[in-house]
């Protein structure tokens, strides 16, 4: 039986193809996807959700979240993502779209209420949508099954020295998910900038013939200039990680660790602070963190899914 699952997204490029991959996985039944502020502004990742229903061929209930961090000002990632974070390829939305009003914290209280123990949150995304949710809710993390999440970094980041995007661009956001007490499942840097699409690959894609394969090609021209100009021998699929762990944990090398986010820092906000490599002293271990994957495998899924779209 499929598990149920919600997506928080930031679509953006990686995202897109992270909704695509859990959309074509038949273990997984997507009960409703919000979207933050974070690659690019609310009012895009919004609008690129639900364009991901048109190319999916699906109807999921997309609900829009915060517009900004908790206390911060927006940083998005238009260096990657592109203007509009699908790399500023035209996206359609579908022709008959029910759009939702309600505000993503509510709508993802209501469904966990209603697979109390069961739903898992897969969060793409600086975590802004969910800690609100948590203030709102005291008892939505006990309420969820497992929280996956794409974000932080044992050692470098992405976007400062230290700190990934998603978790540098709203540090009290997540160091509140991370304290929720929640299972929680960390994919960071470590393991997600070793799933990387070739530049072959990129051409492969276009060859399936369909328009998802097109869409994918085409956003992914962008962050394919832009981590070759940094030296990357492909384009990182960070995001189809936790979504790959939820299906294939067995592609995945993991290990408990304490991880807490650095809100203070000058140099190292966002930091995700883990005892993986020290003294191991952290009082609790409050997340899974997931270290390693068989990239070739995660790839080839990630291709047969795009593949398989109309
Ligand atoms: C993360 O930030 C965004 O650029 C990606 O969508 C991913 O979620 C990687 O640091
Ligand atoms: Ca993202």
């Amino acid at each position: 039986m499929a598990v149920p699952v919600w997506m928080d997204v930031d679509t953006g490029i990686d995202d897109a193809v992270a909704v695509m991959l859990a959309h074509t996985l038949k273990e997984i039944e997507i009960l409703g996807i919000s979207a933050v502020c974070g690659n690019t502004s609310l009012k895009n990742s919004f609008q690129n959700t639900r364009a991901m229903n048109r190319l999916c061929n699906s109807a999921y209930p997309v609900y829009a979240g915060a517009e900004k961090p908790l206390f911060r000002k927006p940083v998005h990632a238009a260096y990657v993502h592109g203007e509009n974070g699908l790399g500023d390829v035209e996206v359609k939305l579908p022709e008959d779209e029910t759009i939702r009003t309600e505000v993503a914290w509510d709508a993802l209280y209501a469904c966990a209420k209603e697979h109390e123990g069961e739903l898992r949150l897969i969060a793409t995304a600086p975590l802004t949508n969910i800690a609100i949710a948590f203030a709102k809710y005291p008892d939505l993390p006990g309420m969820l099954n497992t929280i996956l999440i794409m974000g932080g970094a044992t050692t470098e980041g992405n976007t400062t020295p230290c700190a990934e995007f998603n978790i540098y661009a709203d540090p009290e956001a997540a160091q509140a998910v991370f304290l929720c007490g929640a299972k929680i499942v960390l994919c960071p840097l470590d393991v997600t900038e070793k799933v990387y699409l070739l530049e072959e690959e990129l051409e492969e894609l276009k060859s399936f013939g369909n328009e998802a394969g097109r869409f994918v090609h085409d956003s992914l021209q962008k962050p394919w200039a832009f981590h070759k100009k940094k030296g990357h021998p492909g384009i990182q699929m960070h995001d189809s990680c936790p979504v790959l762990y939820l299906v294939h944990p067995e592609l995945f090398k993991a290990e408990e660790a304490g991880v807490y986010v650095e809100t203070k820092g000058s140099v190292t906000a966002g930091k995700t602070v883990t005892d993986l490599y020290s003294d191991k002293q952290f009082e609790k271990k409050n997340a899974l963190v997931v270290l390693d994957a068989d990239s070739k495998e995660c790839i080839r899924l990630i291709k047969e899914a795009v593949k398989s779209l109309p």
